[in-house]
């Protein structure tokens, strides 16, 4: 079977997916979307891409496309998505899944109607170490409670990122929401109770955030502490990291390890795969490659990819809910936002 893939956006991750559906076999880049030619002509160069538009709908209206890999600004992934949907066409679109709750939403409920697969791209699910942790996590459980940050230090994006219009959020949209979603993967996907926020920008003017604070309270009792940030001072490790406390034990994301006490002998455990840290790269091509081959495998066996529109849009409500309780102003019993 051959799958035909289309990109929209010729930017920085669109490049990376496209690398990745490259080396596949039995994938073939056939199409690219972008209001800009001279960008849109480099990456069709650069992938033996044939077919280039101006936009997603003359893109549908030409058709012969199986699968489409939104990698727009933000503003665009709910337009996109459903557009490509409702013509049948798979989609993987990047995270954050859309600007709101609202418009994840209406992605969902069009992946729900639609024949067609939806990926949303919550990539540290792919991650080698992340799925290292993931086959140990139950070794540390029950997990009580867990810590997890996406920031950048001394640096942070520019350009549309920071104009909520086209971004819808600030450092949370854009790195919290990885924080967030690999410690719910890694907690076994919970639904969230409530939510707990402070927010706000502090290192740029910008009308988008630089700093975040989130507790979000879980089904079953775990609580997860979630740090974003862009201009950061500081940061605990490299840019992403999360450390899991269980009844049985710790686990460690970035250095990786299982940390396994024996509490009659006062003796530690630990388990340690032997991942360099810090590695070379922190978002290395591989797991990008893993995602798209997922996705593909997908489309492939008609099957429901996971991370999929209901993962995305859960993330998308605990944003939200994180804004809304950031918006109120600091009060003893308030704030807390339930889902
Ligand atoms: N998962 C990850 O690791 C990761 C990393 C970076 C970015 N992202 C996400 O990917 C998305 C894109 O980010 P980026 O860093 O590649 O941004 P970017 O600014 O480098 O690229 C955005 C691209 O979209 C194009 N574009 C704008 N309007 C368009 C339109 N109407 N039709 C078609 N193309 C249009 C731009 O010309 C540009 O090529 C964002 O949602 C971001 O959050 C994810």
């Amino acid at each position: 079977m051959s799958i035909k893939i289309a990109f929209t956006g010729t930017g920085y991750i669109a490049r990376i997916h496209a690398r990745a559906a490259q080396a596949l076999a039995g994938v073939e880049l056939v199409a690219v979307v972008n209001h800009r030619p001279d960008s849109m002509r480099d990456f069709a160069q650069a992938f033996g891409i044939k077919r280039q538009y101006a936009t997603l709908e003359a893109l549908l209206s030409d058709g012969d496309v199986d699968a489409v890999s939104i990698n727009t600004p933000n503003y665009l992934h709910a337009p996109q998505t459903i557009a490509a949907l409702e013509a049948g066409v798979h989609v993987m679109v990047e995270k954050p899944m859309a600007m709101n709750a609202q418009e994840a939403q209406q992605m969902f409920t069009a992946s729900e109607k639609s024949g067609a697969r939806l990926l949303v791209a919550h990539c540290w699910r792919f991650d080698e170490e992340v799925q290292w942790l993931k086959e140990k996590i139950e070794r540390i459980g029950p997990i009580i409670r867990t810590k997890s940050y996406g920031v950048h230090v001394n640096w942070g994006p520019g350009g549309w990122f920071t104009q909520k219009e086209f971004a819808g959020g600030g450092a949370l949209a854009d790195m919290g929401i990885h924080a967030l979603d690999t410690v719910r993967y890694l907690l076994g996907d919970p639904q969230p109770e409530s939510v707990y926020a402070r927010i706000g920008a502090y290192y740029q003017a910008s009308d988008v955030d630089d700093t975040g604070v989130i507790i979000v309270n879980w089904q079953g009792g775990a609580t997860s502490y979630v740090e974003s940030g862009w201009w950061q001072p500081h940061s605990d490790g490299p840019e992403a990291g999360a450390q899991l406390y269980g009844k049985s034990g710790f686990a460690s994301l970035f250095p990786t390890y299982l940390s396994l006490p024996d509490r009659r002998t006062g003796e530690v455990e630990t388990i340690d795969p032997g991942f360099p840290h810090p590695r070379a790269e922190h978002c290395p091509q591989a797991m990008y490659d893993r995602q798209m081959a997922y996705f593909i495998r997908c489309i492939c066996d008609e099957r429901t990819p996971v991370p999929g529109g209901g993962e995305g849009l859960l993330n998308m409500k605990i944003l939200d809910a994180a804004y809304e309780s950031a918006k109120a102003p600091i009060a003893p019993g308030g704030n807390v936002v339930a889902i």
